[in-house]
């Protein structure tokens, strides 16, 4: 199937150098074409330019021609950071702490995570697969093109690798990017409350052998926060998952500075994701790895928590990435749209700054930016064309409209 999109009014990060991130002076600027044109190919890029410079592509046969006069054409957002494979919901913990209980409370009481977790444990695979297509069906009208998603409400070895076949399934099922994270380290279930020292020798040693001989996962990740991992327990979790093939992440400094950060840029972590509670010394660190911040504005929106330090960090000249959370305890919307205008409205970010996070920075964090999160030649054609709108800095002043009218995935109209 070939695309030709005409009469674009801007082609936004359109990067012909493909940077694999973006820092600096780059993620302050977006490169943009206007009145452009986009042809897809083969689920490709195939090219793309001026319509004043537009040679014609008559040989093409089976072409499907979109004109998107006074509209933008964007790579699709790419979401690093989802927990979209859960059962049942929790807006009985969202009304709890309207009424004054905190996120720390309710997990002492036996809720949050581990409330997933009950629910996790008594539904099917194929519950689990459903439930989460339809999560994944509605981030991608949304504009999403890639989402990274976690385990982490199995918490034991039944229901760990119950929760990593189902995303292995939904690589097979679904049109986006996906990529698989064992976070079996969320927390410490309920039977090995007493000995965290045996749940983590069962994640070690049972459940990431079994992982690596299915090859269920990508990355590992570790919740490194008081009452649930230490600094040197992510270190030990992580430096054991690299062995068997999965590259680290960290959930790092959401509820306190608690040394999340530089336990992953001490094991070589991919991303160190939230950051709430990020200082200098963090930065500092950051600044000397490869490792890229993330922050889940989702998540410290509907937790009422304090706004990480992107700012600081975007001019300490770090690639700083934005990604949804996807969750039902701490983030219930995967909007990426939302996620960028948060970025912008309360972290002060511009929308340069934040597109880019959305885009090639979180493809980055996922392992993805040499084929996603920006338009050239040869990438994977997941772009959207937006409705009727000025610019793009009216994405994030809009926040809560959605301005997304037609989703390409893999070259295919997807609504
Ligand atoms: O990224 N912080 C830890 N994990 C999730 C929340 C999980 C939950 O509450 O279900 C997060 O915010
Ligand atoms: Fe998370």
């Amino acid at each position: 199937m070939r695309i030709l999109i005409k009469n674009i009014k801007s082609l936004i990060q359109a990067d012909e150098s493909s940077p694999l991130k973006v820092t600096g002076n780059r993620i302050k600027t977006l490169p943009c074409i206007a009145d452009a044109w986009l042809a897809i190919e083969n689920g490709k890029i195939a090219g793309y330019g001026k319509m004043d410079d537009w040679e014609g592509i008559s040989d093409w046969g089976n072409l499907t021609v979109i004109d998107a006069t006074d509209k933008l054409v964007m790579p699709c957002w790419c979401d690093s950071h989802t927990h979209i494979v859960y059962a049942g919901s929790r807006e009985g913990e969202f009304v709890d702490r309207i009424n004054g209980l905190t996120y720390e409370e309710i997990f002492k009481r036996g809720g949050g995570i581990l409330n997933s977790a009950k629910r996790l444990q008594d539904a099917s695979e194929e519950e689990l697969v459903e439930s989460a297509l339809k999560r994944l069906n509605e981030v991608m009208l949304q504009g999403t093109g890639a989402v990274e998603i976690k385990s982490g409400y199995g918490l034991s070895f039944e229901s760990e690798l119950k929760m990593l076949r189902v995303i292995k399934k939904l690589k097979a099922l679904s049109p986006l990017a996906i990529k698989a994270t064992f976070l079996g380290a969320h927390a410490v279930p309920a039977d090995y409350k007493e000995r965290k020292a045996d749940y983590i020798k069962l994640l070690v040693n049972e459940i990431m052998p079994a992982i690596a001989a299915e090859q269920l996962a990508d990355y590992c990740d570790v919740f490194c926060e008081q009452n649930y991992f230490t600094p040197a327990e992510t270190v030990e979790i992580l430096t054991a998952a690299k062995k068997y093939g999965m590259a680290p992440k960290v959930h790092a400094e959401q509820l306190s500075n608690y040394g999340g950060v530089l336990a992953g840029v001490e094991v070589g972590a991919v991303s160190v994701d939230h950051l709430e509670y990020v200082g200098d010394k963090e930065i500092e660190a950051l600044k000397k790895s490869d490792t890229i911040p993330t922050v889940l504005p989702g998540a410290a929106f509907f937790l009422s928590l304090p706004y990480p330090p992107a700012r600081r960090m975007i001019d300490a000249g770090l690639p700083v990435a934005v990604a949804s959370d996807y969750n039902p305890g701490s983030s219930p919307s995967g909007n990426m749209n939302l996620m960028v205008a948060l970025c912008c409205i309360q972290y002060k970010m511009t929308p340069e700054e934040a597109i880019n996070a959305a885009t090639i920075n979180s493809a980055y964090a996922m392992g993805l930016s040499e084929t996603h999160g920006s338009i050239a030649i040869g990438k994977q054609a997941n772009v959207f064309i937006t409705k009727e709108i000025p610019n793009y800095s009216f994405i994030p002043y809009s926040f809560g409209s959605n301005l997304v009218e037609t989703v390409i995935i893999n070259g295919k109209v997807m609504n």
